[in-house]
């Protein structure tokens, strides 16, 4: 793998199904793993086989049709979590079992009633079993966020020694700030033995909205594998979006960070989790949104026309939008709904526009939008349709 490759790490079918009522069955499962098996992400984690008999049989289902793609099962730090997780996953052609443990001092005082050295001692036990089963062993440390960095490198160092191949760092509560989460990626660079035989790998969560700026800076500085959803869902404000970090990377090219994912799937992969799912998009979602590409205002419609980059740093077939939209609505002024008028058939002139243009906006101040049927009725009941027609 070249340095400027950054992996992706998609958990959309583990992290992001936790959101309540997205349940999906099996059936579903392996229609958007073969999916995102297209779009080229470099891992599925497809669930936590010990959960239920359910996700077991899905995981285990996705190891038999993944073709490209490592198929990753999580356990906790827990010797049947792992046996089962190697049990789901020995279809797979290249198998990764994920096991960790929480770092943080509120994880050790309050979920484990522990001691710092007995979790570096369960956390080794853990990637040692692990390594018993598959050679790609990928660990977690649960809070890394709000954990202190130097019992974070001693962490990180034990379980490189038992055989980790990836260190996942993950903001569990997005509690960082993406200087913060940036630096701790850095530390541990600098300051754990061995860390050259290891990945790190950013797994953020969006409590405060910073979930892909902490990705970004983590890969900034040095990290390169980034776990992420479709639509960045999961638990709670959700995951990092998929769709963001890969434009972020691809848009700024200057950062020599680069991905594997065809990112003209993207529109349509997240339609499909959206709609498998029912979890609806917002539509000021970016990348993906439905206004992602939609221009409303006077201002932004004519700048728009005149040169689409005046308004858009993407290139919407880049994501498989089709095309841009000049939403016509009472903010639009001529030059839109010249533009639209032309696309269903109408070539004004300047008199004929600024008559039709008297005649819209009363129709518009009576709608929220304008479409197309509405433009034939506008300039059927304008003064001068007699002149156009
Ligand atoms: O957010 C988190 O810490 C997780 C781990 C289980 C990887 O999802
Ligand atoms: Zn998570």
């Amino acid at each position: 793998m070249s340095n400027s490759q950054v992996q992706i790490f998609d958990t959309t079918l583990r992290d992001g199904e936790q959101v309540p009522g997205c349940k999906l069955n099996t059936e579903q499962k392996l229609i958007i793993a073969k999916q995102l098996d297209n779009l080229g992400v470099d891992i599925i984690e497809a669930g936590f086989p010990v959960s239920s008999p359910g996700d077991f049989k899905s995981v285990e289902a996705i190891s038999k049709i993944v073709k490209n793609a490592t198929v990753c099962g999580l356990t906790r730090s827990v010797k049947n979590d792992i046996k089962v997780a190697a049990e789901a996953l020995k279809y797979a052609k290249k198998p990764r079992i994920h096991t960790g443990i929480g770092t943080s001092d509120s994880h050790i005082k309050f979920k484990f009633n522990s001691t710092q050295e007995d979790i570096i001692e369960r956390a080794v036990a853990a990637v040692t079993y692990a390594k018993s089963f598959v050679e790609d062993v990928e660990f977690y440390a649960e809070d890394a966020g709000r954990t202190d960095n130097a019992y974070l490198a001693r962490v990180c160092e034990a379980v490189i020694k038992a055989g980790a191949t990836v260190l996942n760092i993950p903001d569990t509560t997005g509690y960082c700030l993406p200087h913060e989460y940036g630096a701790k990626i850095k530390y541990l660079k600098e300051n754990v033995k061995g860390i050259d035989k290891a990945i790190l790998s950013c797994h953020c969560h969006n409590d405060l909205g910073l979930a892909t700026a902490n990705s970004i800076e983590g890969v900034i500085n040095g990290a390169r594998q980034i776990e992420c959803t479709i639509n960045g869902i999961g638990e709670r404000a959700g995951n990092t979006a998929l769709e963001e970090v890969v434009m972020i990377l691809k848009q700024h090219p200057y950062l020599n960070l680069d991905t594997n994912i065809e990112t003209s799937m993207l529109y349509g992969i997240s339609q499909l989790v959206s709609d498998s799912m029912g979890i609806y998009t917002q539509p000021n979602k970016a990348i993906v949104g439905a206004n992602a590409f939609a221009h409303s205002s006077g201002i932004h419609q004519d700048g728009m026309i005149k040169n689409r980059g005046t308004y858009e740093i993407i290139n919407p077939k880049d994501v498989g939008v089709t095309e841009s939209a000049i939403v016509l609505t009472a903010r639009s002024g001529r030059a839109a709904l010249a533009y639209r008028a032309k696309n269903v058939g109408y070539e004004l002139t300047k008199l004929q526009l600024d008559d039709v243009y008297t005649n819209f906006l009363s129709f518009a101040d009576k709608k929220k939008e304008i479409n197309d049927n509405d433009i034939h009725q506008i300039i059927e009941t304008s003064n001068i349709y007699k002149e156009i027609v």
